[in-house]
């Protein structure tokens, strides 16, 4: 059998938590083929490397990610680490996926997948058959621009962050949302999302999306957005965005969280981090590098608890075996799972959704 070599990055608060349920339909998925093995290594990643170590992105977890087939992370951060030290562990996230150079954050918002409807806020008839896909660039833009803090000695009263996209940098993620829209029968709609009545970066994401959508792509269909008015569509007419949501790194940072309010919550969402277009399964199947994460955070008011959501974290775990192993017939029980632990759930009571919604 073909071994796989998956790197585990439980992080903090409620990220060993997810980890350690996916890290169990990991176990039952690879238990029952005879064509594969996973091997799967922990390592130290985010604030609890920081405090081990002083650095959230140690050498050797670098090491380790760099030699894997894939990594599993669960979340990283917490109030223990704040926002204002020097050394931050969403500093080691960033770091992690800039040097892989994940610039692909593909993060679908479906309702087919699973989903607690009955808990969205959103009225039934709003939020049903709403099947998007962000696809957030995610190594460019204001997270990597450069940036002066605020100094208190000498005394400096201002700070600023810039936000910066080249022509190629907009080029790629299009391209990877292009055959993202065209692996699907009939192919999907793409909307660009961007800020161009105000943004010059934006009006250069706009033309450059448009250019390479029409030249390259001639048979798919986009549209463009401005991300204040698409934010207010997303919870109120939601699938007229249904199709590929093309957007830069912190407006899709934003919209993919707020897109979670309408399967109901947070805990269900993945995603992929990859350095490219996901490559469909088939006989040449090329296996590649990824990260995948849910896309929540640490979650540090539930942490401890034994609350968490873990699906976000399951169906990462199943785009991981799907994308970067190629494993078609694995990745699709790790989907039922997770709509029979859903089922399950609410049998014995346990009901995740309405806690997620408590706790807010
Ligand atoms: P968060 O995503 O951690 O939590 C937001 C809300 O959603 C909280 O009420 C939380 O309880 C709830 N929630 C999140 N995931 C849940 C789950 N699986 N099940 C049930 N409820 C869930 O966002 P935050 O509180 O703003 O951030 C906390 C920390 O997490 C910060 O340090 C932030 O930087 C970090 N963060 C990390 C990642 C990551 O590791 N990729 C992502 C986002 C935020
Ligand atoms: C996410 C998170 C990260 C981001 C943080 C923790 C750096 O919010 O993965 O969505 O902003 O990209
Ligand atoms: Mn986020």
């Amino acid at each position: 059998p073909k071994s796989f070599r998956v790197v585990l990055l439980p992080g903090d608060g409620i990220g060993p938590e997810v980890v350690a349920e996916a890290v169990k339909v990991l176990e039952v998925v690879s238990k029952k083929s005879s064509d594969f093995k996973l091997s799967l290594e922990s390592h130290l990643f985010g604030g609890s490397a920081i405090d081990a170590s002083g650095e959230p992105l140690p050498a050797s977890t670098m090491k380790a990610c760099q030699e894997a087939d894939a990594i599993l992370m669960g979340s990283i951060g917490g109030p223990k680490w704040g926002v204002n030290a020097k050394v931050r562990p969403e500093q080691g996230l960033l770091a992690l996926r800039k040097t892989l150079g994940l610039y692909a954050n593909i993060r679908p918002a479906s309702l087919a997948s699973v989903s607690l409807l009955d808990y969205s806020p959103l009225r039934p008839e709003i939020a049903r058959g709403v099947d998007m896909i962000v696809v957030r660039e995610l190594i460019g833009g204001v997270y990597f621009g450069t940036r002066k803090e605020q100094s208190v000695e000498p005394d400096v009263d201002v700070a600023w962050d810039t936000m910066i996209y080249s022509v190629q940098e907009v080029q790629r993620i299009t391209r990877v949302a292009a055959q993202i829209a065209l692996a699907a029968n009939p192919p999907l709609v793409i909307h660009s999302i961007d800020k161009a009545n105000v943004l010059a970066s934006s009006r250069l994401w706009r033309k450059v999306v448009t250019e390479t959508l029409t030249k390259e792509y001639p048979q798919l269909k986009f549209d463009h957005h401005l991300v204040d008015s698409a934010a207010m569509v997303i919870v109120s007419n939601p699938r007229k965005l249904n199709g590929v949501i093309l957007t830069e790194n912190l407006f899709g940072d934003i919209l993919s969280d707020q897109s979670s309010v309408i399967p109901g919550s947070l805990g269900l969402l993945p995603s992929a981090s990859l350095a490219g277009a996901p490559s469909v399964p088939s006989p040449n199947f090329k296996p590649t590098l990824g990260l995948y994460e849910p896309i929540h955070g640490s979650a540090p008011d539930i942490a401890g608890q034994g609350i968490a959501n873990p699906i976000g974290t399951i169906l990462s775990a199943a785009m991981l075996l799907r994308y970067s192993l190629g494993l078609e017939d694995a990745a699709r029980p790790s989907s039922s799972l997770c709509r029979k632990f859903l089922i399950a759930q609410r049998q014995e009571g346990m009901d995740y959704g309405q806690r997620i919604w408590e706790a807010k």
